[in-house]
């Protein structure tokens, strides 16, 4: 397995292309399901987890060419031959169980193994389940699989959400676009990914409104045809490499960059002394003088403080003046990234939810190991802050989330370098 070293090196100037959203990928690539015409993705991100959902759209009999080394995702799902998502793939991603709402819809059923555990938490279905139910799908849990079936068409029906899930709004909303007659979908997500994923649906035919609201009404149709669509900027990426001249120093421009997709933790940058500027190409971030001050952070859907970036803002608060405190209230296991930042010299007291993070002057590199995506992009945050090498194992969960990490960090002055495995 590769590992990636990093040599603290001072403040960090320069450009970072942000790239499309994996989050909306993920969600966009199976919508092609929804129709027999082709669906082209452009601004596509080049992740691990894009490759793995092609392989599982392929796996159904969907065609999926990934051109312009990878930045385009031509699909076609005229000819499907299988219906069934299996385990060996639903378990290495999650998002594989976005293939059942658009499967039950255009297929009338859909077989998808559970996903399973995973580092960050149990991650259940049953508001997927409870969702697709009301629009009077049958299904039953098999085998470790769910067997879903609504031979008769799906009909539109209001349903409220226990929780505003992000995966299972992109199901019920996929599922609706062709249901018979009326779907309002209530307390639904609020995430960007979503109305990326429904400004991609409307191209197709569909009838959809209160995309970005908690509330979404979708009409049906008969059939959707196909689109061209360009993937919505990653915001998770942004908010990322937006903390590297917070926790480096330096002043860096993130190309692509859009603020109102960042609101809330950018606001909580600006708390903490970071200013971010609006420019012509995007986003200018630097920090005022010397280290940020700690703030604390609550993660709540959107648009609250996004889970996907707490990883990376307990790095910043490392290295603050002062005591903070961040709450984590979406996963029941997103603090793994901590014990590793403590054998980097960080103070982090961890009890259930709360991490109790009291900033230091310096962070020492150390060797450390990432346990899932975001906790590996922190710790690669604390190594360019820390004095000395740190190398992080087991990157192939950064590949999963971050194109040419090591590319795009170099290029504003990092001294970083992946290590192939023997
Ligand atoms: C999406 O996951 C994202 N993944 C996650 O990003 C992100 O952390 C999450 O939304 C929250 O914003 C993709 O979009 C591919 P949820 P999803 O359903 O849809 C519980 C990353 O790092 N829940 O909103 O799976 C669940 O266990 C990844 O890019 C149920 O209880 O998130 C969790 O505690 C990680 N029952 C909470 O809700 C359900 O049926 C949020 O889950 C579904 C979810």
């Amino acid at each position: 397995m590769d590992s990636i070293l990093v040599t603290g090196n001072g403040p960090l100037s320069g450009q970072i292309p942000i790239a499309g959203a994996k989050n909306a990928c993920l969600t966009l690539m199976p919508a092609t399901l929804l129709s027999e015409d082709p669906l082209t993705l452009t601004n596509a991100p080049r992740l691990s987890d894009i490759k793995t959902m092609t392989q599982l759209l392929q796996s159904l009999g969907a065609e999926v060419s990934s051109l312009q080394d990878g930045q385009v995702l031509a699909m076609s799902s005229h000819d499907l031959t299988s219906h069934t998502a299996d385990y060996d793939i639903v378990r290495k991603m999650r998002a594989s169980n976005l293939v059942l709402g658009p499967m039950l819809a255009r297929l009338g059923q859909a077989v998808v193994s559970l996903p399973g555990g995973c580092a960050i938490g149990a991650r259940p279905m049953d508001l997927h389940v409870e969702g697709l139910e009301a629009l009077g799908a049958e299904i039953e849990l098999k085998d470790g699989y769910l067997h879903a079936k609504a031979l008769g068409g799906l009909k539109g029906a209001v349903h409220e959400m226990r929780f505003a899930s992000v995966g299972a709004t992109e199901n019920i909303v996929m599922a609706a676009t062709l249901a018979k007659g009326t779907t309002v979908l209530k307390n639904a997500a609020r995430e960007p990914e979503i109305v990326d994923l429904v400004n991609c649906l409307r191209k197709m035919g569909a009838q959809i409104a209160g995309e970005g609201t908690s509330t979404i009404e979708i009409q049906g149709v008969d059939r959707l045809h196909g689109a061209t669509h360009q993937v919505v900027s990653d915001r998770i990426e942004l908010g990322t490499y937006m903390l590297v001249p917070a926790i480096c120093g330096g002043e860096v421009e993130l190309l692509g960059g859009r603020k109102s997709l960042v609101e809330s933790f950018a606001s909580k940058l600006e708390e903490a002394g970071v200013s971010i500027t609006e420019t012509a190409k995007g986003l200018k971030v630097s920090r005022k003088n010397g280290p940020v001050t700690s703030v604390d952070v609550i993660t709540e859907p959107f648009p609250g403080f996004p889970t996907d970036l707490q990883a990376q803002m307990m790095a910043l608060m490392c290295t603050a003046q002062g005591v903070s405190v961040l709450e984590e209230r979406i996963f029941e296991n997103r603090f793994m990234h901590a014990p590793e930042l403590v054998r980097m010299g960080a103070q982090i007291e961890v009890h259930g939810g709360t991490a109790k993070v009291t900033g230091v002057d310096q962070l020492k590199g150390a060797p450390v190991m990432a346990t899932d995506l975001r906790a590996s992009v922190s710790l690669i945050l604390a190594g360019l802050a820390a004095e000395g090498e740190t190398t992080v194992s087991r990157v192939y969960h950064l590949d999963r989330g971050y194109e040419h990490v090591v590319g795009k960090l170099e290029g504003v002055g990092a001294k970083i370098e992946r290590i192939k495995s023997q």
